[in-house]
């Protein structure tokens, strides 16, 4: 692997090592629901919550077609098809989360409705207006062409559909604290401003529908967090499983770069008109 992306994500074994933490826990991992899985696989600030908030702000409804770009191993694309009722595509660019989470989706029963595939959100491989939702969470901070980006989202929606998102973006303060659970130093970290985003999204001729930064909810979420894991003995079942032992360090420091105006959380819809 020569991509440092796909190569930070892609830490080998990590079926193998879920299924291991399921049977130290005593649980079954041939047969799960999406709360099971959730502490590893909704790789985001807020968990499902926060999944569910951004689905219910975008209206989405049963049987749209959703595709969630830099989706991991598809915590938030089988939530959305369990509870909402939608069809999701993820792509993803690391390898071992596509096969990882194509492993996992038919033991939640989701097979029929949720299906993976590898590729780079820059180069989608789908026709034009493929898709009644274009879906990303906390996926792009690696992606530093973001108006070619939000062009090709545009390009995959189909007229009339929208475009959700839920992104880590750069404060007024810079640069940030690393690790962070995105990337373990700055050369392949790229977090540009809400405003620099919100120009690179409508100039790809998106209409803004809704715009919420989520920061100060983000930071509670963190808060109670951290004291949960203070308060009671560590679960191997959790996004250690994909950061190992930097894990803490790496959520301090989103903390601490919340705290410090040096990130955001922004939510927000678009049309594509
Ligand atoms: C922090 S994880 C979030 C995963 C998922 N969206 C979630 O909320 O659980 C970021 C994801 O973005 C993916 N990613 C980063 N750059 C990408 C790119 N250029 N194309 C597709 N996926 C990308 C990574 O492989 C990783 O799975």
């Amino acid at each position: 692997m020569s991509n440092p992306v796909a190569e930070h994500y892609g830490q080998p074994n990590l079926l193998e090592r879920i299924d291991s933490a399921f049977a130290s826990l005593g649980k079954d991992s041939a047969h799960l629901t999406t709360d099971d899985l959730a502490p590893v696989d909704q790789f985001h600030t807020g968990g499902m919550e926060a999944t569910a908030e951004m689905a219910r702000l975008g209206e989405i409804s049963r049987d749209e077609n959703v595709l969630d770009v830099g989706g991991g191993i598809g915590g938030p694309a089988r939530q959305l098809s369990s509870q909402f009722g939608c069809h999701v595509t993820v792509l993803d660019l690391t390898e071992e989360f596509v096969r990882v989470g194509a492993a996992l989706t038919p033991r939640v029963g989701l097979k029929d409705r949720v299906s993976f595939q590898q590729g780079d959100a820059l180069r989608l491989p789908f026709p034009d207006a493929s898709f009644d939702v274009t879906w990303t969470q906390h996926s792009t901070m690696n992606i530093p062409d973001k108006p070619l980006l939000y062009r090709e989202l545009h390009r995959v929606t189909k007229p009339g559909g929208r475009m959700i998102l839920h992104e880590i973006m750069a404060g007024p303060l810079q640069p940030i604290h690393f690790p962070v659970p995105w990337a373990s130093e700055a050369s392949f970290s790229y977090l540009s401003t809400p405003e620099v985003v919100q120009e690179n999204i409508t100039s790809a001729e998106f209409r803004q529908i809704k715009w919420i930064d989520a920061s100060e909810h983000a930071q509670k979420w963190f808060l109670a967090r951290i004291a949960a894991l203070r308060e009671s003995t560590p679960s191997p079942l959790g996004l250690n499983l994909i950061l190992g032992e930097r894990a803490p360090q790496c959520f301090q420091n989103v903390m601490r770069n919340l705290q410090e105006n040096r990130a955001r959380v922004i939510q927000a819809v678009f049309a594509r008109p």
